[in-house]
């Protein structure tokens, strides 16, 4: 083994990874000495301290007050003015081809329960179409609209890359050009035991798992889809997760305000429907915007009231993000990012002592993610927008209940019976006032309001009758 490696492993006090070295082929030794130099193994003891061995408490600082939004509706004649100037500039952007879209698509999606890249999951409330069908379809439609090509971006992990990439090749990229959609591979942290020792997965393999979304902003630099950008002249980065298929992929309004605002990263917002929604929730402290996940909220200021009874920190995040391409060169123009990292206590299969794999049955490990939001403080102007949560986020996250397929479906169902409705078209409605019928829009015909009356002038449709399914 290189000596220099052995050294850095030592000093790292991590040696127990090379208990079975041995015992492997030289293949397998060579194998598993690749992999071992990737892990950065002189910042090992110091994560192992801070985030394993010790329980890192989350620090909520004493300035702490709720982060400043633009709201849905403008609240003066000045706001609809603005409004009015992003709509026209992002729409503007979006003709000059200066937009792209990224999607987050490496994690495992374990919650769902769903073996397979996420993405790959059919949430159409009446067909299989699914999270990546709206995607595409979505961009092939806003594409047209605009007139200029927009390349998508989609970062997988090392276990779903070639699975995805699969995926698109059977559905023929949806349509879209393959020369547009560029893939690209985020990195891995190795899983620890709770004593801050590394795991292993194999005799010659640690237990390396997804490094969290915040990985994809070195990742974006290491696979060259920054350069791919640049020479593109992509300058605006459209940002969202693979789980939500009501994101609008492009929104003029979001990505005008922020490039009038000269923000260098953006972020969509939604009022909370309750004090613990499961949402990221914006604040500022010191000057600087930051999300605080909603597990991390102390009660006190998740249940805080502004004197009209509203929610003080109301503002919750979708993720859905707009992030200048400038300030991705600029976080990671030294070829490495110190995003704080965050712990997750996990069950990982894992060699034992003597070599054979155990599955846990409770947590034996830890962990580490970094993420996207926590590169908010690090910009120089954040511009946070509030979104309509009807007509922007559905998430899918669960297998049954809150955020679920079948909720997410709902919804889908509902905002395709909102457009329908605005369009001119009869909805039949229960006495809640809950849509009595399952609509399903083809993403690729319908990307806003616009398209809605333009496909009902074109199928002459007047009326959806109660209980019918609708696909158009
Ligand atoms: C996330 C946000 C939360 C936000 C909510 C909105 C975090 C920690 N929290 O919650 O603030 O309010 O969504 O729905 O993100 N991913 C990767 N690589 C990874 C890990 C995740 O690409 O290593 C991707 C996933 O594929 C997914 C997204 O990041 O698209 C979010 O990950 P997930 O773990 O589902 O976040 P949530 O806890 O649901």
């Amino acid at each position: 083994m290189d000596g220099n490696l052995l050294a850095a492993i030592r000093n790292a006090g991590q040696e127990q990874v090379l208990r079975f070295y041995g015992e492997l082929s030289a293949e397998s030794q060579q194998e598993f000495e690749a992999q071992l130099a990737q892990v950065n193994w002189q910042e090992l003891p110091r994560l192992a301290a801070e985030y394993v061995v010790k329980r890192p408490e989350t620090v909520i600082p004493a300035d702490l007050a709720p982060a400043e939004f633009f709201p849905l509706e403008p609240a003066d004649s000045a706001m609809s003015e603005l409004y009015q100037r992003a709509d026209a500039k992002g729409v503007e952007l979006l003709r000059a081809g200066k937009v792209c879209c990224l999607t987050v698509a490496g994690g495992q999606g374990t919650r769902l329960g769903f073996d397979g890249p996420k993405g790959t999951y059919p949430i159409g409330p009446a067909t299989n179409r699914t999270l990546f069908g709206y995607f595409a379809e979505s961009i092939a439609r806003a594409q047209e609209k605009y007139g200029k090509p927009i390349l998508w971006f989609l970062m997988t992990s090392p276990i779903n890359r070639e699975a995805t990439e699969n995926f698109f090749r059977a559905q023929n990229f949806f349509g879209l050009a393959p020369e547009q959609v560029f893939f690209f591979t985020q990195g891995t942290m190795p899983a620890f035991g709770t004593d801050g020792k590394l795991l292993l997965s194999a005799k010659n393999s640690l237990s390396l798992s997804p490094d969290g979304h915040g990985g994809t902003l070195l990742a974006l630099r290491r696979s060259g889809a920054l350069e791919m950008m640049a020479a593109n002249g992509v300058e605006y980065i459209s940002y969202f997760q693979v789980d939500n298929p009501l994101v609008p992929v492009v929104s003029p309004r979001f990505i005008g305000l922020h490039a009038l605002e000269n923000s260098e990263m953006s972020a969509l917002m939604l009022s909370k429907t309750n004090s613990k929604e499961k949402l990221g929730n914006f604040c500022v402290s010191g000057g600087k915007v930051q999300i605080i996940e909603y597990s991390d909220l102390p009660d006190e200021l998740a249940e805080k009231r502004n004197p009209d009874g509203s929610l003080a920190f109301v503002a919750g995040s979708p993720a859905i993000h707009v992030i200048s391409r400038q300030f991705v060169e600029k976080l990671t123009s030294g070829g490495t990012l110190m995003l704080p990292w965050h712990r997750a206590d996990k069950k990982i299969p894992a060699l034992d002592a003597d070599g054979n794999i155990v599955t846990p049955a409770e947590p034996n490990g830890v962990k580490l993610e970094s993420f996207i939001f926590d590169a908010l403080p690090l910009a120089e102007k954040v511009m946070i927008l509030e979104g309509g949560r009807s007509e922007v986020f559905a998430p899918t996250k669960n297998a049954t209940g809150v955020d679920s397929a079948e909720s997410c479906r709902i919804m889908i169902s509902e905002r395709n019976a909102r457009r329908l409705s605005a369009a001119g078209v009869n909805i039949p409605r229960n006495a809640d006032g809950s849509v009595n019928a399952v609509i399903e829009l083809s993403p690729r015909l319908v990307f806003d309001d616009a398209d809605a009356v333009e496909l009902v002038k074109a199928t002459g449709l007047r009326a959806v009758l109660p209980g019918e399914t609708v696909v158009l």
